[in-house]
């Protein structure tokens, strides 16, 4: 079996190159602050495709949601509760604006939040709950959004792990008060960084564009950085680059130093609670190349997603065939009706995490649990779930090439170890 990796970048190799061309040879069009022009297309693009009123472009995720919470004013110390798998700045900026974190545990079934933690935690009436739905599967957004709406709680979304999906036939992102979206590696939509707020609520939206408004001018060479960043991933992560070179190099690794090897494939975000501002770099605009990408990738969602849905009908139609007899069957997330996951990860329970990466990538595929990080823990707090998750679920590799039997392997692998 060709090695697989854990996933890819979802750009052509071409386009990459190109981009990154444009970037060293053409710099005032590309690494430079958008136009108004481009970004008032984004900003058409995005309303459209999410039917919302509101739409304002930003550099990352967490200065959208840095904008929306003091857009919110909320008074100094108010609680904001969180799903504790982010990245490190969502944390820092919490804090950063004199707010209180309170985090709420996830189910470990659709990975939102664990409906009666979130009852206990609603009890105080926070201020706002930053909810980040994970991996590209979908809650009971309603019911979860009715509660908060009970408690007089305001609502981020944050769907950057599955932009595209719906609940009830509405886009997640429009339950809420607000969503934000991450045009970071790896994501559905990668537009080299970059991001967007959305909401229906008009007043909050002009609060939040007053504060893109103050951005600053973008460093060309951070611009330059997350684009070279972009093309050694989707070259290193290229099907045929991955099964001769990147997944040999590797095996050795492993071999020789494992410390290094988890340190690579580790979280890529760190987190920084000891700063006494933010970094400036969260407040530079959006540049015109990320607005351009973030557009040609937002007009190719739907296809991507469809094959995506179509990856995981296939992996899933394998794991029944190969889970069929064990006893108990082992869990699975399940697909209540009017959910509409994207699959961003395809997420099996396994005994140990650790084994079971180890059963894989003997088997050439090199795939793990989140890289994100258990903020919750970060700040002391022990989840159930949270630490479940951490322990006992693994990505499995969805890529259009693999076929029925490739999914079969990996499974009776698993099945064999004892993992499953
Ligand atoms: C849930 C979630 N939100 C946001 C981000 C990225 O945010 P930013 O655009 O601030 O880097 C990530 C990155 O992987 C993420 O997993």
């Amino acid at each position: 079996m060709m090695a697989v990796s854990r996933g890819s970048v979802r750009h052509s190799l071409g386009e990459d190159l190109s981009t990154f061309a444009t970037s060293l040879f053409r710099p005032g069009q590309s690494v430079t602050r958008a136009t108004p022009a481009e970004k008032s297309q984004l900003v058409e693009s995005v309303k459209r495709r999410f039917g919302v009123s509101e739409a304002i472009p930003f550099p990352y995720a967490r200065t959208c949601v840095h904008a929306v919470l003091e857009a919110m004013d909320l008074p100094p110390g108010s609680e904001v509760l969180m799903t504790p798998i982010s990245i490190g700045p969502m944390l820092e900026v919490v804090l950063s604006l004199g707010l209180r974190p309170v985090f709420v545990d996830i189910e470990l079934d659709t990975f939102g939040p664990d409906r009666e933690d979130l009852a206990r935690k609603l009890e105080r009436r926070p201020a706002a709950f930053l909810l980040t739905y994970l991996f590209g599967y979908v809650p009971p957004v309603e019911e979860i959004i009715n509660a908060c709406q009970a408690a007089g709680t305001r609502v981020i979304e944050d769907v950057s792990h599955n932009i595209g999906a719906t609940y009830a036939g509405r886009c997640l992102g429009t339950w809420g008060d607000a969503g934000v979206h991450s045009a970071s590696l790896l994501k559905y939509v990668d537009g080299y960084n970059g991001a967007f707020v959305i909401t229906n609520q008009s007043a909050l939206g002009q609060r939040v564009a007053a504060a893109a408004e103050r951005l600053t001018e973008p460093a060309r060479g951070r611009v330059r950085g997350c684009i070279r960043r972009t093309l050694i991933w989707n070259t290193a992560l290229n099907r045929y680059v991955f099964n001769l070179a990147t997944f040999p190099a590797l095996a050795c690794l492993k071999a020789v130093s494992p410390a290094l090897f988890e340190k690579i494939l580790g979280p890529g975000i760190a987190l920084t609670l000891d700063a006494k501002a933010l970094p400036a770099y969260y407040f530079e605009d959006i540049a015109s190349i990320q607005v351009r990408t973030i557009l040609r990738h937002l007009d190719r969602l739907d296809s991507v997603l469809e094959s995506r849905r179509e990856c995981a009908r296939t992996a899933h139609r394998a794991w029944r065939e190969v889970t069929a007899s064990s006893s108990p069957s082992p869990e699975f997330p399940a697909e209540p009706a009017g959910q509409d996951p994207t699959y961003w990860q395809f997420v099996i329970p396994v005994r140990n995490t650790a084994v079971a990466r180890d059963v894989l990538f003997r088997k050439r595929v090199e795939t793990g649990t989140t890289n994100l990080l258990d903020l919750a823990q970060v700040q002391g707090i022990q989840l159930p779930n949270t630490r479940a998750l951490k322990e006992t679920r693994i990505f499995v590799p969805l890529h259009g090439h693999l076929q029925s039997g490739d999914y079969r392997r990996m499974f009776v692998a698993l099945r064999e170890a004892g993992q499953i």
